[in-house]
C-alpha cells in the first residue's frame, strides 16, 4: 500500500495512474448497484473515490456501500482524470478500509441553528467551520509575527483577579476562598504594570464578558490580544494597531484566500487594507450619523447600529478617536486640547462589522486617576496595586485590546460571532 497523502496535496499536483492512499472520513456516498461513489474528506479537501464490485475484496466493497457519513475510511486506488468530479480527480478503489464506523450522522443538509448549535462537537468537522478555524490560526500567526519582529514581548497575566478593568456590569464573579473574585475581563492593568521592566508587550487571553445581551458581536469567553507601550502616546498606538491589524490580514491572503472564497469572502476586498486608515474624532462621526438621521448628541455612545451605519460603505477599517470622558472606562487619558475628551481609538471593521479594537493613552497623573475611581465609586482597595505604577517611575504610555473573533468575523465575512470560535459561549450557551 502506498504512503498516506492529504488529499489537498494529491489534488496541487496529480499524478495520473499513481497508487494514492487516503485517510478521511466519507463525505457522502451514492451507489448504483455494483458502482458507489463516496466522496472522503481529510483536512485539506476532498476527493471522490469510486468503488466498484470486483476490483476489491467483497467485504471491502459492502463496507463501502453500508459506510453511512463521517465514517472514517482509509482507502487505497489509482488516480485519475474525471471532470465530474469535485476537483476533476477520482481514485479507483482496489482498498476500502473501514476504521471507524458511524452512527446515522445528526447532521443534514438543512438544518436549523439549534440543533447545530447542540452538535457543535460534531458541526466542527463541516468545510466551513474548518475554514474559519484555519484563518484564525493565521490570523493569530500574522499578529505574533509582527509583534516578534517589531520587538513586543509575549507576557502571561492572570485570569483570577480581583480588579474590574472594563466596569462592574459585564463581570464573571466567583467565590475565591473566603473572597471574591472575577474572571478577567482584561489584562491591561497587568500589562501596564510590565512595561517597566519589558517596555513592549503584549499577551493573547481569553477575556470573560457576562453579556446578557444577544447580539452578533458578542461572546462570553472571548479571545483577547492585548497590547501596552511604553514611552507612547495615542498617536504612536494607533500607528501600530493600523499596522498589526494589516500584518494579520496579508497572513491571512498569504495562506488561506481558498478558505476566504469558500466562506464567501473576495480576497481582494482584504487587499485594500492598508495603513493609514482613516482617523475621525467622535464629534465628527457623531454628526456624519447625525446626517444620515439617527437620533444622536455629544454623549451617547455609539453601539451596534450607529458603527454599522458609520462603517457599511468603508472597505477599509477606521479609527474613531477622542470619546467623551464619561462614556470611556477610567484610565483613558484626558486630552489636554479638548479636556471633555480622552485620548483614546476604536478601531471600527468595514462593511458594518464594527469595533475590533478598543485602544488609549493611559492617565499617568495619580490626583485625576483617584478622582476617576472616586467618580465612578470604584472601591480603591482593589487599586493600590495599580496606583502604584503612577507612584513608582511613570511613564507616558498607550495599549489596546483587539478581539480576535471580531477580526475573524469581518475577514470572513461571518454573520454570527459565535462561527468565529469553535465552541462559544454566549448569554444563551455553555454546551458542549
Ligand atoms: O473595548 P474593550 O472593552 O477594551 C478593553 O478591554 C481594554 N481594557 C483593552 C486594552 O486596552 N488592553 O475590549 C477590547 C476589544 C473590543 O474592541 C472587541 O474587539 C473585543 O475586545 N470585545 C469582545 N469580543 C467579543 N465578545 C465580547 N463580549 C467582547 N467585548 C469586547
Ligand atoms: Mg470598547
Amino acid at each position: 500500500m502506498s504512503p498516506p497523502r492529504k488529499i489537498g496535496r494529491i489534488l496541487a499536483s496529480p499524478a495520473v495512474g499513481q497508487e494514492e492512499t487516503v485517510q478521511g472520513w466519507v463525505y457522502r456516498t451514492r451507489s448504483s448497484g455494483a458502482i458507489v461513489y463516496a466522496v472522503v474528506r481529510d483536512s485539506t479537501g476532498i476527493i471522490q473515490v469510486t468503488v466498484k464490485k470486483g476490483n476489491l475484496p467483497e467485504e471491502e466493497f459492502e463496507a463501502a456501500k453500508a459506510a453511512p457519513v463521517e465514517s472514517s475510511v482509509i482507502v487505497t486506488g489509482k488516480l485519475f482524470e474525471d471532470k465530474r468530479a469535485p476537483g476533476g480527480f477520482e481514485i479507483k478503489a482496489s482498498g476500502f478500509k473501514l476504521v471507524g464506523g458511524a452512527m446515522p450522522f445528526p447532521i443534514t443538509e438543512y438544518q436549523s441553528e439549534e440543533l447545530l448549535l447542540d452538535n457543535r462537537h460534531l458541526w466542527i468537522r463541516s468545510r466551513e467551520q474548518a475554514a474559519v478555524m484555519k484563518v484564525k490560526a493565521s490570523v493569530l500567526e500574522g499578529a505574533r509575527a509582527w509583534l516578534k519582529a517589531n520587538d513586543f514581548i509575549e507576557v502571561t497575566p492572570p485570569i483570577l483577579t480581583q480588579n474590574a478593568c472594563e466596569g462592574g456590569v459585564t463581570l464573571f464573579k466567583l467565590k475565591y476562598f473566603d473572597r471574591e473574585a472575577y474572571l478577567s475581563q482584561s489584562a491591561q492593568m497587568y500589562l501596564e504594570a510590565l512595561i517597566f521592566s519589558l517596555d513592549r508587550v503584549y499577551s493573547l487571553t481569553p477575556s470573560f464578558r457576562a453579556e446578557k445581551s444577544r447580539t452578533t458581536r458578542h461572546l462570553t469567553e472571548y479571545w483577547h490580544l492585548e497590547l501596552e507601550e511604553a514611552w507612547t502616546d495615542n498617536a504612536g498606538n494607533m500607528e501600530v494597531q493600523e499596522n498589526l491589524v494589516t500584518a494579520m490580514v496579508e497572513q491571512v491572503l498569504q495562506d488561506r484566500q481558498e478558505e476566504l472564497r469558500l466562506l464567501g469572502r473576495d480576497p481582494a476586498d482584504l487587499r485594500e487594507v492598508r495603513p493609514p486608515f482613516k482617523r475621525v474624532r467622535y464629534s465628527q462621526a457623531i454628526e456624519a450619523l447625525r446626517a444620515q438621521g439617527l437620533d444622536l448628541s455629544f454623549g451617547s455612545d455609539l453601539g451596534a447600529v450607529e458603527e454599522r451605519a458609520f462603517t457599511a460603505n468603508e472597505k477599509v477599517p477606521v479609527f474613531v478617536t477622542n470619546f467623551p470622558k464619561e462614556i470611556k472606562a477610567f484610565y483613558m487619558k484626558e486630552d489636554p486640547e479638548e479636556p471633555s475628551t480622552v485620548k483614546c481609538a476604536d478601531m471600527l471593521a468595514p462593511e458594518g462589522y464594527g469595533e475590533i479594537i478598543g485602544g488609549s493613552e493611559r492617565e499617568t497623573d495619580l490626583d485625576k486617576l483617584v478622582e476617576r475611581l472616586q467618580a465612578l465609586e470604584i472601591p480603591m482597595e482593589a487599586y493600590q496595586w495599580y496606583l502604584d505604577l503612577r507612584r513608582f517611575g511613570s511613564v507616558p504610555h498607550s495599549g489596546f485590546g483587539l478581539g480576535i473573533e471580531r477580526v475573524v468575523r469581518w475577514v470572513c465575512r461571518l454573520e454570527h460571532i459565535r462561527d468565529a470560535v469553535p465552541f462559544p459561549r454566549t448569554v444563551a450557551r455553555c454546551y458542549p
